[in-house]
């Protein structure tokens, strides 16, 4: 854990819009910064970056954070690297890391206990590949050598509903149906992987958090993976990143392929440095992820439509992460080829000769651009022009953005000044504020969020609500209440900046009503004083609100006049509302 006051400062020194702007392109629009939200994609920016209150959000996909969160979700980084990054930039120096608090350790613990059954179910599928003739059979019939299932710790799971409970006396407990080997379905337990090949995917410390399961029987799905669980984020985690690492340093290449096998046969082959993506779209943590490791990032795909749609979107993740001195490429193989089939008769020599072939991301971007427009026209060109606009706007890297530009410009038949104006290269484009969903769009909204959103001016001003005031059907009550126990625990609530509640509010259950509102105070345009004062107008009016006859009983209970029926008749009422509830 880094201490509080070092966070703090740290935050203060930053500035979160130079941050963001180092990946996304931001555009001012008044107070705050907008931009497309790196987080989810869309068209029209509703991405916030706010430089007086030092958070972002989008109103979009209610992504929300300070500084740190935008470089753990963005570049992949963890919470320590995150806060080393930033105080690196500003010549901070990070103190030595404290014991970890009381609700950390038992949070930790909960999670070591959770890589532990992993690593178990692992060893207990290994040792059933072993015992298996007809998985061992299987896997010598793809070529695999036991020398390379053993590296990869390639396992099987058998052909029973309940194999794993042989070696989990807790079967019946949550840990297995919460590391997503064990289904539970009405009442009824059994495990997910029968009758499949295991592949074990490593997180990168080489923790085991999630498996791939290939089936020998010719069923559906071919391949069944480890659902999301608190060890596994598939837009996370690469296959085949601890085995690799060693060989991505010292090849200085990286190549991200699509498949388990296909890892797995390179690796055989001796190509030792090739990850795959989980079944799931390349995202910009793997990207940047791999960026780190290597000096080359190959993109391997199928030649088929299928794979050249999944490169366009690995295309348009990495605009913004390509480095000057790093380049991406795309390598297409023949069609009806993967890397397992083509190494397998090509050998690593002619797989290598492939890949020393593969496009660069200019050539692979401007060839699909020129392909969707007849060059031979002057509407053909325009067009041409303006698609390539959005994309040559969001490669970061300047020499290569300028390289594109040029290309662009020749293709299209005008100089390259012609060029850099039309795609507003040096004015970013002008964007179209998207208004806040809550504010503008919620024909009446209640005075519950009237009050969230104002609350976000001095968090601590949460005490002086009564939350019995609220009505508990709305989230915004929920909201509330989750709030409040929150800040109490925290020291000095009174000194919490905009930038530490934007990150409190991340890990809560309602983040995204919380962010939201936070996010919509910044719209609201107020002073502090202003919001302060609205919100103590919202409290009074909440007062108003509650029926007559009720404020009566509160306040005979408040006093204690209240009589024994009328007592347990509040008591009832305050019960009813699950804020309320939890505080007791
Ligand atoms: P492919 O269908 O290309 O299979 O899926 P493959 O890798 O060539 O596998 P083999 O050679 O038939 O054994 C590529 C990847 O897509 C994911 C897996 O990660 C797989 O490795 N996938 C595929 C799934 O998650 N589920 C599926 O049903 C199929
Ligand atoms: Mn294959």
């Amino acid at each position: 854990m880094i201490p509080d006051s070092f966070k703090q400062d740290l935050l203060n020194r930053v500035d979160i819009v130079e941050v963001v702007s180092r990946y996304v392109q931001l555009k001012k629009g008044g107070a705050n910064y907008l931009g497309l939200c790196p987080f989810h994609g869309e068209k029209t920016p509703s991405f916030t970056v706010s430089p007086a209150k030092q958070f972002y959000h989008c109103f979009g996909c209610a992504a929300h954070g300070n500084a740190i969160g935008f470089l753990m979700a963005y570049a992949g980084l963890g919470y320590v690297d995150a806060v080393k990054d930033l105080a690196a930039a500003v010549g901070m120096q990070v103190p030595e890391v404290r014991a970890p608090g009381p609700e950390e350790a038992a949070r930790k613990e909960r999670e070591t206990d959770l890589y532990a059954v992993m690593e178990k179910a692992m060893d207990f599928y290994r040792a059933q590949l072993r015992q298996s003739p007809k998985a061992i059979q299987y896997l010598k019939q793809r070529g695999l050598t036991g020398e390379i299932a053993a590296r990869f710790r390639i396992g099987y799971a058998p052909d029973d509903w309940q194999a794993l409970k042989s070696v989990f006396e807790q079967y019946s407990e949550s840990p297995l149906v919460e590391c997503g080997l064990v289904i539970e379905n009405e009442g009824k337990r059994y495990d997910r992987f029968r009758d499949r090949i295991m592949f074990p995917i490593f997180s990168a410390r080489g923790a085991v958090v999630g498996f791939g399961g290939r089936v020998i029987a010719d069923a559906e799905p071919k391949y069944l993976n480890s659902p999301e669980t608190p060890l596994f984020e598939k837009g996370r985690e690469v296959y085949g990143l601890v085995q690799a690492r060693e060989a991505i340093r010292s090849a200085g290449r990286a190549l991200l392929v699509e498949g388990y096998m296909d890892v797995v046969a390179l690796a055989q082959f001796d190509v030792g440095y090739a990850v795959a993506t989980l079944g799931t779209a390349t995202t910009p943590v793997h990207v940047s992820k791999l960026l780190k490791l290597a000096d080359e990032l190959v993109f391997c795909f199928d030649g088929d439509a299928a794979g050249r749609k999944a490169a366009w979107r690995a295309l348009e993740v990495s605009l913004p992460l390509a480095l000057d001195h790093k380049p991406l490429r795309f390598l297409f193989l023949p069609e009806g080829e993967d890397p397992d089939t083509y190494v397998r008769s090509h050998g690593k020599e002619g797989f290598e000769k492939l890949a020393g072939e593969a496009q660069t991301l200019s050539q692979f971007l401007l060839g699909e651009l020129r392909s969707q427009s007849d060059l031979g026209t002057a509407e053909g060109r325009s067009r041409f022009l303006a698609a390539a606009r959005p994309h040559v706007q969001r490669i970061a890297a300047p020499a290569l953005r300028l390289q594109v530009l040029k290309a662009v410009a020749d293709l299209a038949g005008i100089s390259q000044d012609e060029a850099s104006a039309l795609l507003d290269l040096r004015t970013p484009p002008s964007y179209r504020t998207t208004a806040s969903p809550w504010v503008e769009k919620r024909p009446a909204y209640p005075l519950e969020w009237k009050l969230l959103t104002r609350l976000f001016a001095r968090p601590a001003l949460a005490f002086e609500i009564d939350r019995t005031l609220l009505d508990a059907r709305l989230p915004e009550s929920a909201a509330l209440g989750e709030l409040i126990g929150k800040l109490a625990e925290v020291d000095d609530p009174e000194r919490l900046t905009d930038a530490l509640v934007a990150e409190l509010v991340q890990g809560m259950r309602h983040a995204d009503v919380l962010s939201n509102a936070q996010a919509t105070l910044l719209e609201l345009k107020l002073t502090r004083e202003e919001a302060v004062s609205e919100f103590r107008s919202v409290l009074e009016a909440l007062k108003a609100r509650e029926p007559e006859e009720e404020r009566i009983l509160r306040s005979k209970v408040l006093r204690g006049v209240a009589s024994a029926e009328e007592a347990s008749r509040f008591l009832k009422k305050v019960q009813q509302n699950p804020a309320q509830r939890s505080k007791n």
